[in-house]
């Protein structure tokens, strides 16, 4: 399961125009305090910090844009030009374990550096949608969007909030008095009940917007209309990294409990010249695979997912001689037949214990050579999930047969 939603996956970022980045697990420290920012939750309190031999304090990664930028500035990937870029692999956050979070996770992310187009905003989310949509979970899944507006306007706007908050601090509870300092915009995020008042006689980001950041937004919501795909817009949705600016957005299911975001991002068009580039625009979103594949197994029934993987044909053989001779044909097979998992019983044995072998393995049709077979130049073939009739097939026969059934 988890093969197929990561080819998926892949497949469709291959079909957006995306080439693969290969990032290191291990990157320095300061990397992450810069791109991520220190007064997040992330640097603060969950990154898994190595002491290295020469003294440079290094981290596990806590997620891969911080990284994917220090990679397109080390190797000129984005200079003066447009990079649509995708990495995976595993994350490292020292969060409190539960369903759908854990210490070490697996992401799918994209960066397109180079585009400070709405309509780039608009191609991540479709991608998300395309994919989503692909593994039949469209139905299950919500897009939130905001925009969190330009970084002048979004310092303008955490200033008045954090007025506003301050003078009501008697009412936030502890985690929010906390941010207060560090981080006030997640503030909006508080599930604590009072804090929620508190938030929702606070001043609106969209009054700090200037017709610019407004008309970004606007059209990013028309990118998404044209494209059919539906959306929610949450004036507090903010994302829990620094980098962010103008378009933020995330995917939700209900399915999964309390941890059901299952991919999240936006733009990040200051983040390149904080880590040391020239002003380049940048946006992009990452997949959480743990909980896309909790969500896939919660979606689709156990008999779907047989339905889905059994384009396997289990090559079953009567004796030595006979598996000599199919092994070859099994090779000839996995050429002739794209979709089709073509399986050599190599234990051997009474063809009784082959035939259960076949069976648990899940196969959809077996083929069987003996001595008889080999005489007659065909292959039986035999149906295991009820669809079709047993027949000796020449191998021309067999492969139309086949390819009837599985395309
Ligand atoms: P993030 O929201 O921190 O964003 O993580 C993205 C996704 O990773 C989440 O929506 C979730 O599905 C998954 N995830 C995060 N933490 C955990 C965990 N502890 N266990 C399981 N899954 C988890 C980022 O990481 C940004 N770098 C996304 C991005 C890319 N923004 C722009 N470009």
């Amino acid at each position: 399961m988890w093969s197929r939603i990561e080819d998926a996956a892949k497949h469709c970022l291959c079909t957006f125009g995306y080439h693969e980045l290969r990032l290191p697990i291990i990157e320095s420290t300061a990397l992450f305090e810069r791109g991520v920012g220190d007064g997040t939750d992330i640097v603060e309190k969950e990154m898994f910090n190595i002491d290295s031999r020469d003294g440079e304090p290094l981290s596990l990664r806590p997620e891969g844009t911080a990284s994917c930028v220090r990679a397109a500035l080390q190797h000129g990937l984005a200079f003066n030009r447009v990079a649509r870029l995708w990495y995976q692999g595993p994350m490292f956050r020292y969060e409190r374990p539960q369903k759908g979070r854990y210490r070490q996770f697996e992401q799918i992310g994209t960066e397109a550096f180079g585009i400070s187009k709405p309509a780039l905003d608009a191609e991540l989310i479709d991608i998300n949608h395309q994919l989503f949509t692909s593994l039949a979970l469209d139905g299950h899944i919500t897009l939130r969007i905001n925009t969190i507006g330009s970084l002048p306007e979004r310092r303008a706007y955490t200033e008045a909030l954090q007025k506003h908050l301050d003078s009501n601090r008697d009412t936030l509870d502890a985690d929010s008095l906390r941010r207060l300092q560090t981080n006030p915009l997640r503030i909006l995020d508080s599930k604590h009940a009072e804090t929620r008042k508190v938030i929702a006689r606070a001043p609106k980001m969209h009054s700090f917007l200037s017709d610019d950041s407004k008309h970004h937004f606007d059209q990013v919501l028309e990118c998404l209309q044209a494209l059919s795909i539906g959306f929610e817009l949450d004036p507090y949705l903010v994302r829990g990294l620094d980098y962010y600016t103008h378009t933020v957005f995330e995917f939700e299911t209900e399915a999964l409990g309390a941890q059901g975001t299952v991919s999240a991002g936006g733009r990040y068009d200051g983040l390149v010249e904080t880590l040391g580039g020239r002003p380049t625009p940048a946006a992009g979103f990452a997949i959480g695979l743990d909980r896309l594949v909790l969500l896939y197994q919660a979606v689709h029934t156990e008999t779907e997912e047989v339905a889905a993987c059994s384009n396997l044909v289990y090559c079953v053989a009567a004796d030595e001689a006979s598996l000599r001779h199919l092994m070859p044909i099994a090779n000839q097979l996995r050429r002739d037949l794209a979709h089709t998992t073509v399986v050599v019983d190599t234990l051997g044995g009474k063809l009784a214990t082959q035939m259960r072998r076949a069976d648990r393995e899940g196969a959809r049709w077996a083929i069987i050579v003996g001595e008889s077979e080999r005489a007659e130049g065909v292959l039986t073939l035999k149906p295991m999930r009820e669809v079709g009739e047993q027949a000796r097939l020449t191998y021309d026969a067999l492969v139309l047969r086949l390819l009837e059934d599985h395309g």
